[in-house]
């Protein structure tokens, strides 16, 4: 990568809905666990797609080994708040007392963003989790929702710091503040595609993240069409005779049409990936489109070191 964000203790990983958040967390993990990083994913969706990935059955609320190094935990809020009250309180019967209490429960519902505080609260205690005086996870790689949800969600540690009288809630938020804005232990990549809305809302998103103080480290731009015909290359003189001539048989013309479609895709991304260099302060790494039904553990791998070769 530009930037190497292997070695940083959490990854958040941010972007529009559908453009590859996943996909870039997992390929990312495989490198950190290639790198002997014990690492884990995080995910906090219910559709899980890091089991398929790895092979293995979809992740659940329960910290799974998908690979050598590599574990995966995909959680919710009620589990969350459990694990984080549980943190907090120390002991079962006190959180029982608290938590499960009818009216607590019902004051803990009205709190506006509790559920999201308690998701990221979880994945920083997985940063700080311990196993005799070791960090059980080098790595935790956090696949935040989608762009404007994820905003809201890492916001929530600057209102509690500003809106919550001095106490353990506040002393946690500030130490998770403290985290996402260190550099040195935080990265958050970006994900996007070279087309023109997911470019306006990677800058878009870009622009709050250091607001908060949370600089994103790289953007990826997911899904770029290869280049088949190549300038003033013979295949592509092809395509431009046969483009230009509305006399085909029918299936090549259809072949035609479809060649030339895959061309203008290319240049569309080419156009946006520009467009988004210029506009963004992070450096960008690409990422192929895959021409598969489904990615395989083999290409998610291959997404992986694409990302940690540099720049071509
Ligand atoms: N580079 C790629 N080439 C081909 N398919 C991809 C690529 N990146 C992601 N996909 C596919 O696109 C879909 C959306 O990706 P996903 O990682 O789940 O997005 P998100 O987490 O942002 O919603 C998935 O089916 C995924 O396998
Ligand atoms: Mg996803």
């Amino acid at each position: 990568m530009a930037v190497d964000v292997f070695d940083r203790r959490l990854i958040l990983v941010v972007g529009k809905g559908g453009v590859g958040r996943s996909t870039v967390a997992a390929a990312i993990a495989g490198q950190c666990a290639a790198r002997g990083r014990k690492t884990l994913l995080f995910e906090t969706n219910a559709n899980d797609r890091f089991g398929a990935y790895y092979d293995r059955p979809a992740v659940g609320p329960k910290v799974t080994e998908l690979a050598p190094n590599l574990s995966a935990v995909n959680t919710n809020p009620a589990t969350a708040l459990e694990e984080y009250g549980l943190m907090i309180l120390r002991w079962k019967s006190v959180y029982e007392m608290v938590f499960e209490n009818r009216v607590t429960k019902a004051f803990l519902r009205a709190i506006p963003g509790l559920d999201d505080y308690a998701l990221l609260g979880k994945a920083w205690y997985h940063t700080t989790e311990e196993k005799r005086g070791k960090p059980v996870w080098d790595t935790v790689i956090f696949d935040l929702p989608a762009s404007g949800h994820s905003v809201s969600m890492l916001k929530i540690p600057w209102v509690i710091i500003d809106t919550v009288p001095e106490g353990p809630l506040t002393r946690d938020a500030r130490t998770i503040k403290d985290l996402l804005c260190d550099p040195a232990r935080t990265a958050a990549v970006l994900v996007t595609l070279a087309e023109e809305m997911p470019v306006n809302e990677a800058v878009e998103l870009e622009g709050k993240l250091s607001g908060l103080g949370i600089v994103p480290q790289q953007i990826v731009c997911n899904q770029i069409y290869p280049d088949h015909f190549p300038e003033g290359m013979p295949v592509a003189r092809v395509l431009d005779t046969l483009s230009g001539d509305p006399r085909l048989p029918t299936p090549l013309g259809e072949v035609t049409t479809h060649a030339v479609l895959s061309r203008d895709r290319r240049a569309l991304n080419m156009r946006y990936l520009g467009e988004l260099r210029r506009r963004a302060k992070t450096t960008v790494k690409e990422l192929p489109m895959l021409f598969t039904p489904q990615l395989t553990p083999a290409h998610v791998r291959a997404l992986g070191e694409r990302l940690t070769r540099a720049s071509e």
